[in-house]
């Protein structure tokens, strides 16, 4: 496959159109006055089990993303909380990251799944969300993070591409989990994003 490419060049995947191009490095917006809340009104933090529920209904909420048994959510909660993250707004879960460090190479984090509620999107909570994940303790050594997405998931497509670009690191994307692995035939190609390094003050 083809598709190592720097972060201001078109990529081409073979099996595919997907057409990202990197607006010029040192483009921010500005966070804050995007969001309908302020930040500060905003909590993010640690998940745990009782959040297994509220979980579990924003990612059914998404309608995109594979949806788990709650107890997948449960147990991110209880085994997982240092790399995974709720954001939320007067007591109701509206944004959730889930990650964990490769066990084969803790410099990488696998991001899995990032979901935030309808109302609240387009706003850079999804930017803040992976952000505070990478200014964890538990990240600290991490200079890379690795996710899949799929060519129909042009938000999520954008939202790591926006992340490569804050952090000025490279983006490489290869074929991860091609289509016919899963058992559904339906379920479309799962191309990893390969991001970094970064330094890391420039994760703000
Ligand atoms: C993907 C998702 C988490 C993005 O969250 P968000 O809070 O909207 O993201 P941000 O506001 O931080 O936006 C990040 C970038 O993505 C872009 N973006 C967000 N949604 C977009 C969309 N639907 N189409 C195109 N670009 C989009 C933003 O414009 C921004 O890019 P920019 O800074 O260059 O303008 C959210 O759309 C979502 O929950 N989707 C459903 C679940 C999902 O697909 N998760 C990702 C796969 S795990």
């Amino acid at each position: 496959m083809p598709v190592v490419k720097s972060r201001e060049e078109k990529i081409n995947l073979r099996t595919g159109n997907l057409s990202l191009i990197h607006e010029p490095v040192g483009y921010r917006k500005n966070l804050s006055g995007r969001m309908d809340v302020s930040p500060s009104e905003l909590k993010f933090r640690k998940p745990c089990t009782q959040d297994g529920a509220g979980i579990w209904d924003l990612v059914r909420e998404t309608d995109v993303l594979d949806l788990n048994s709650a107890y997948c959510y449960l147990m991110l909660g209880k085994y997982f909380p240092d790399t995974c993250l709720v954001a939320e707004y007067e007591q109701k879960i509206i944004g959730f990251v889930s990650a964990f460090l490769l066990p084969q190479n803790p410099e990488i984090v696998f991001v899995w799944q990032v979901a935030v509620a309808g109302s609240m999107r387009k706003k850079g909570l999804g930017t803040m969300l992976l952000k505070e994940l990478l200014k964890r303790k538990a990240c600290e050594k991490v200079r890379f993070l690795e996710t899949t997405v799929t060519l129909s998931n042009v938000a999520s497509q954008s939202l790591f591409c926006r992340l490569a670009r804050d952090t000025r690191s490279r983006l490489e994307v290869t074929v991860c989990f091609p289509a016919n692995l899963f058992p559904k035939s339906n379920h479309e190609t799962e191309f990893l994003f390969h991001i970094g390094p970064w330094q890391r003050e420039l994760i703000k």
